[in-house]
């Protein structure tokens, strides 16, 4: 398996450093003249017509690209979006029609639960779209419709390239939403078009920053736990950057809202814990410094990961990973990628197999 690795450690390495490629390969046949275009995948534009609420559904890593896709789609087009974990819908009787939208996001396409949640989408009457990642899955061939991932197959068990594209994914189902329900003007969603591939470039500058995101790493190997704060869109980067660090590296890691931090969590804040705070929504970036000055009053290592100027904050932050400037709405992409180094790096220095977490399994097709 060496040569598979392709000259790197692990599979998850290689694979952090093939997104570039798999985002590409995702977003670029897919952009034209503006808009989104799903000719190709033979998606009919009906099923983004009528639609009074999105459910996506999802398990694991691909649910947090369903926060992400959450936030876009309700800041943006003002249509309710719920995310629900597979595993929960099935068993809480969910109100479906034929005016919601019901979006499935997973990697293999094989994952038990949202399996058994797209079937009863369907039994329901919802309109029903998948996005995977792997051809001719269960998943893809019981939705009505199918917008598939290109990341090539993930091997390592902790999804990095997959969450990259599902996101990805989320973000040209919003686009193709506002199109046919005319809630952008040509000129907004070439603007989004522009954004969005802007930030897809930035994937290859953070690679780049691996020695100097490695080096961070270091520095937090031996901790106990580690908390991950955010604000909107930056909760949703939050979530998915603490699940790599907890499912690899054993590191005992929460996601919280920064605003909650006071309703318990600060609790758990002592000396020398690290915070991981992700600010890329310039709208919440005063509000988030001020619940980051109170963690770094009780000690704690702060590591900021942003794309924002942080010239006026520094002082209150320990370590800064500072990734190239976007469209607030495409945050997601470069912090992601920083968060899942930072993640393998720490994994590597705690002397882990990287990709074989204990007791976690790729796919997971038992209930
Ligand atoms: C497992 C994997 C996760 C993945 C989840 C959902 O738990 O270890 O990485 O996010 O299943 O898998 P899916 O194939 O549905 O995306």
């Amino acid at each position: 398996t060496a040569a598979q690795k392709g000259g790197y450690d692990f599979f998850m390495q290689k694979e952090i450093f093939e997104q570039p490629e798999a985002l590409k390969n995702t977003v670029m046949p897919r952009l034209h003249n503006g808009r989104a275009d799903f000719s190709a995948d033979n998606i009919s534009d009906d099923i983004f017509k009528d639609i009074n609420r999105v459910v996506v559904t999802a398990c694991g890593t691909a649910m947090h690209a369903g926060l992400v896709g959450r936030h876009l789609i309700e800041s943006m087009l003002r249509i309710p979006v719920t995310v629900e974990l597979s595993s929960e819908f099935r068993y809480m009787n969910p109100i479906l029609d034929d005016h919601t939208l019901v979006i499935v996001v997973t990697q293999s396409g094989e994952t038990a639960d949202s399996l058994a949640a797209l079937r009863l989408a369907n039994e329901r009457g919802a309109k029903t779209i998948s996005i995977v990642n792997v051809k001719g899955s269960s998943i893809a061939r019981e939705s009505d419709y199918v917008l598939y991932t290109h990341a090539g197959p993930e091997i390592a068990v902790a999804s990095t390239k997959a969450f990259s594209v599902q996101c990805a994914g989320m973000y040209l189902i919003a686009l193709k939403l506002a199109e046919i329900n005319n809630m952008m003007t040509a000129e907004e969603m070439a603007a989004y078009c522009d954004a969005f591939q802007a930030a897809i470039d930035t994937v290859a500058p953070v690679l780049e920053m691996d020695e100097q995101i490695k080096g961070i790493a270091e520095k937090i190997k031996d901790t106990f736990s580690a908390f991950y704060l955010g604000r909107s869109l930056d909760y949703a980067i939050a979530c998915e950057g603490s699940l790599k660090l907890k499912e690899i590296s054993y590191v005992n890691s929460e996601a919280y809202s920064a605003g909650e931090l006071k309703h318990g969590t600060i609790s758990l804040v002592t000396e020398g814990v690290p915070i991981i705070a992700i600010a890329t929504q310039e709208n919440v970036l005063p509000k988030l410094m001020a619940n980051v000055e109170e963690v770094k009053a009780r000690g704690a290592h702060v590591i900021m990961v942003t794309d924002k100027d942080m010239s006026s904050y520094e002082g209150i932050y320990d370590d800064l990973i500072q990734v190239p400037n976007v469209d607030d709405r495409f945050g997601t992409f470069g912090v992601t990628v920083a968060l899942q180094l930072l993640a393998y790096h720490v994994t590597v220095f705690r002397g882990y197999d990287v990709d074989q977490p204990r007791n976690l399994a790729k796919s997971v097709t038992v209930e």
